[in-house]
Parts: structure tokens; C-alpha cells; sequence
């Protein structure tokens, strides 16, 4: 067996419960609450500035919603936790973006482990066009596991967290795209959990499903805040409500207020932030 090269992702899903137990003891041996910090976050598109100053802490095992007109840089902030906006020509970043105390814009940070870490789900669901089978194990093959037994564990496991197998359990050499829209969210929500990230970033990820798909991965994110980190970006009000911890409100680039999502829409210290989620504007 490749134990050398496979990661956390062989050790998680080969001695399930056991190791397991070693990976969360070694997570939590972090002790700091919060996950991933901005310091001083400033972004700039050629010269539109659209991050300003965004000081930022995001705590563990929990739900922060990231709310805001359009155009306040909710994308653009997301992106900056896998440092998907570096391959944005004119783009420039200013400040720190510290993964567990680590800056991942150090000269010398490895951008493959901070995508591995840092999974990322997309408003519109993007399957590969292949099956739903070669999707899940796209990325532990790129990790190196190639044992058959191991990647049909890493399946199963995937898919029922997704809360997906029941459906495809019977199809999985179908292909990706004979999915409806939600199932092929739930498809990537699991594709991205098969690499063991430990933040998921999600941009808008039930904006184009209906109720009862959207229900589901209401369900499912609430499901998944108990061994992961969830930053959310919503137009949706209820549902920033409805699921998450933590709310923070971005308007023209900056964050306005940042708190407990109850203090956030029960009692706005902001009054832009009341007009906002009060439908006055946005
Ligand atoms: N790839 C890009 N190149 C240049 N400018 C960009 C790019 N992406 C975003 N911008 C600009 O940055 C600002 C913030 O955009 P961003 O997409 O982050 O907003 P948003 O809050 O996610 O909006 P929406 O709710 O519409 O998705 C906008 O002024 C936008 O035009
Ligand atoms: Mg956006």
C-alpha cells in the first residue's frame, strides 16, 4: 500500500475511525479560534480599488455568511482565500491573508496545498464532463492514490456526506452532466470534500436551484460546519439567516459591520447595514 504519498485523505478514509480521531487531535492542537485572518486586505482591478482595508477573522467549525450589494467584492474576497485572483491579469493584492497564522501570499507559500485546504463551490455547478465516479476521484488521483479500493471508499464516503449517494449510488459511471442542477452541486460540494480541505469557500452556491435542491444544501452546509469552516457569499437573506454563525456586510469594497448573525440582523449597529438587510437598497 502507498501509505508515504497519500495524505490525509488515505488516513481519513482507510482507517476511518481511527485516524480520524489522530487528524481532528492534530487540527485541534491549533488552538487558535480563527481560522483564516485578513490584515489590511486591499485589492485593486487595474485601478478600481475593490477591497479596502478589510480586516477579517473567520472562526473554525463555523458558518460565515458574506453579504452585500452587487459589485461590494464578496467574489473578490472569496477568491483571495485560494488566491484564485492571481491569475486575473492587473490584479493587485495588498496585506495578509494569514491560514492558520500562515500568510498564504508569502513568496514562499505552496499554492497547491492551500487549494487542497481550501476547497471552493461556484454559484453555476461545475462537474468535469466525465462521471460522476471520475469526478470525486479527480482530485485524490492528482494527490496520488491510485489504490481502486481506497478511491471507492473515498466515493462512498464523499457522496453520502454530500448527502448524494442514495441517488447515484447505482449510476456512478454515468456521466457528471445527466445530473440535475442540484444534484451537480451536491456532486461538487463531495468532489471538493474528497481532498480533506478544511475551509469551504461558496460563492452564491444555491443561486440557481430551486427550493426543495436549495433546502438540501441548506441541510448539508449545516451538516458540514461540524468538521469544516464554511464562508458563504449569499444575496439571499433568509438564508444568510438561516445558516450561518457569523455575518459580515461588505459595501463598495469594505466591511461595514461584521458580528453574530443574530446581532447582525436583529440589532444592525450600522445603519447602512439595517437599510441593506432591510431591502432599502441593494
Ligand atoms: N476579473 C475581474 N476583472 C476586473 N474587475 C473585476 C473582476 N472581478 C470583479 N471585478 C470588479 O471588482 C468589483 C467587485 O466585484 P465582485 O465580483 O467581487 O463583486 P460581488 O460582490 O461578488 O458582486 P455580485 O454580487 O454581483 O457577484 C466590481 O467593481 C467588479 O467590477
Ligand atoms: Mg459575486
Amino acid at each position: 500500500m502507498k501509505k508515504e504519498n497519500s495524505g490525509d485523505v488515505f488516513l481519513v478514509l482507510k482507517f476511518k475511525n481511527k485516524n480520524k480521531e489522530k487528524i481532528r487531535n492534530r487540527y485541534n492542537e491549533y488552538n487558535d479560534e480563527f481560522v483564516i485572518e485578513t490584515k489590511e486586505l486591499n485589492l485593486w482591478y487595474e485601478d478600481n480599488h475593490a477591497l479596502k482595508n478589510i480586516n477579517m477573522k473567520f472562526r473554525k467549525n463555523k458558518v460565515t455568511a458574506i453579504i452585500g450589494p452587487s459589485g461590494c467584492g464578496k467574489s473578490t474576497l472569496l477568491r483571495c482565500f485560494n488566491r484564485m485572483n492571481d491569475v486575473i491579469e492587473g490584479c493587485r493584492i495588498e496585506g495578509e491573508v494569514l491560514f492558520k497564522g500562515e500568510n498564504l501570499y508569502n513568496n514562499n507559500a505552496d499554492i497547491r496545498i492551500n487549494r487542497k485546504k481550501i476547497g471552493m463551490i461556484f454559484q453555476k455547478p461545475n462537474p468535469f464532463p466525465m462521471s460522476i465516479y471520475d469526478n470525486i476521484i479527480y482530485g485524490p488521483k492528482i494527490h496520488k492514490i491510485e489504490d481502486n479500493e481506497i478511491l471507492e471508499e473515498i466515493t462512498e464516503n464523499c457522496l453520502k456526506r454530500a448527502v448524494l449517494w442514495d441517488e447515484v449510488k447505482d449510476r456512478l459511471k454515468d456521466t457528471a452532466m445527466s445530473l440535475s442542477g442540484g444534484q451537480q452541486q451536491r456532486l461538487c460540494i463531495a468532489r471538493a470534500l474528497a481532498v480533506e480541505p478544511e475551509i469551504l469557500l461558496m460563492d452564491e452556491p444555491t443561486a440557481s436551484l430551486d427550493p426543495i435542491a436549495t433546502q438540501k444544501i441548506e441541510d448539508l452546509i449545516f451538516e458540514l460546519k461540524k468538521e469544516w469552516t464554511v464562508i458563504i457569499v449569499t444575496h439571499n437573506m433568509q438564508q444568510a439567516a438561516r445558516i450561518s454563525d457569523y455575518t459580515g456586510f461588505m459595501y463598495l469594497g469594505e466591511l461595514i459591520e461584521y458580528g453574530e448573525t443574530t446581532q447582525i440582523f436583529e440589532n444592525p449597529h450600522q445603519k447602512l447595514t439595517e437599510n441593506y438587510i432591510t431591502g432599502r437598497f441593494g
